[in-house]
């Protein structure tokens, strides 16, 4: 798909094209948040647009906004292929790319261009080689480089795909990689909202311990969540989910959790932080749970791959019909 795009992208008049067919506009839609105006809540998640390339013909399609990524300072290959598995019994997907991307060179060329009005996060990670002690330099250097190119950025600290150690998620190893972006942000002219993505496998304990870090810190917000190790519900025989080995499950099987988890921060944080609801959002309905349970804004992936666009246009749909009946009854109630 990312392919298309690209193609798409190049043609005359392309993206007005995808716009005409595909993006549904209405004021009940908008959203404000970390202090920027997004024309919907319903964003594309990391691991699509990991180069930052299609993020212009994403928007034209109808999406609010894009994170692009995981970016780490060198390009990585990540696993060999095959590594991306539809198991659509289960409306999931099971990846192992282990943060395969171009790298901070390659993602500057591409996003150092006008971004024509798109909202772009930077979902930013370290090499998997780079061994913990020297994570902090790994953020820091994708953050400084792309802060001028992207609207906001995404710490993730959530990475699973292939079970090994990647970033020990301790109170101590969190703010030693937020602490040098505080640092540098503080030196800046212009202010970049930096999130946190977190994993759905993490106890209630640490979540807490995450919304706290949001508290305590100049964190402006948490991303929840990424794609989960669990295996636990999936109706996938064993014997196929042997032969596909190793990986992160996304998709419904992650609903339930995802909601769960952003209800969690949202109550320990009064409200008062903006989340970005991910995971397991296949249908309109689960974005209005996902809304509904204190997320600001939603990210899709999974769902995209199994309902298309439709889901986005279903979902913005929805939205408006929801606000403008509420305006009625409002204004009815008034009467
Ligand atoms: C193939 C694939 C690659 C992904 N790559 C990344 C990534 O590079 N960085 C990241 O933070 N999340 C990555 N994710 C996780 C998604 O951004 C999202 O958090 C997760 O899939 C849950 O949402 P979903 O159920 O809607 O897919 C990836 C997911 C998939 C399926």
């Amino acid at each position: 798909m990312v392919f298309m795009l690209r193609v798409v992208g190049h043609i005359p008049a392309g993206r007005w094209f995808l716009r005409k067919i595909y993006a549904i506009e209405h004021p009940s839609l908008e959203r404000e948040a970390f202090g920027m105006h997004f024309k919907n809540p319903i964003g594309v998640a990391a691991g699509f647009d990991r180069n930052g390339e299609v993020y212009r013909e994403l928007s034209a399609m109808g999406f609010g906004f894009v994170e692009v990524g995981t970016i780490t300072p060198r390009p990585q290959s990540g696993n060999p292929r095959p590594r991306v598995f539809r198991i659509g019994s289960d409306k999931a997907i099971i990846n192992r790319t282990g943060l395969a991307n171009k790298g901070l060179e390659y993602a500057i060329e591409h996003l150092r261009t006008p971004h024509e009005g798109v909202i772009v996060g930077c979902n930013i990670g370290k090499n998997t080689i780079t061994p913990i002690e020297e994570q902090a330099a790994d953020y820091l250097k994708v953050f400084r480089n792309l802060y001028l190119h992207a609207d906001y950025f995404t710490v993730n600290v959530s990475y699973n795909t292939t079970f090994k150690e990647y970033v020990p998620q301790t109170r101590e190893s969190i703010t030693e990689i937020l602490q040098p972006l505080f640092e540098f942000r503080r030196g800046q002219d212009q202010y970049r909202p930096i999130l946190l993505k977190i994993s759905p496998d993490l106890s209630d304990e640490v979540i807490d311990m995450m919304t706290d870090i949001m508290i305590e810190t100049p964190l402006d917000g948490i991303v929840a969540t990424n794609a989960t190790t669990s295996r636990e519900g999936l109706t996938t025989s064993d014997k196929t989910l042997n032969n596909i080995g190793q990986g992160a499950v996304s998709g419904a099987p992650l609903t339930k959790r995802a909601i769960e988890i952003v209800a969690r921060i949202h109550a320990r944080s009064k409200g008062t932080y903006p989340i970005i609801g991910v995971g397991g959002l296949m249908t309109p309905e689960d974005v209005k749970a996902m809304l509904d349970a204190g997320a600001t804004l939603v990210q899709l992936y999974t769902g995209l791959i199994y309902e298309g666009m439709s889901l986005v246009r279903h979902t913005c749909k929805m939205l408006i019909a929801e606000a403008t009946n509420t305006d009625n009854s409002t204004s009815d109630t008034k009467q």
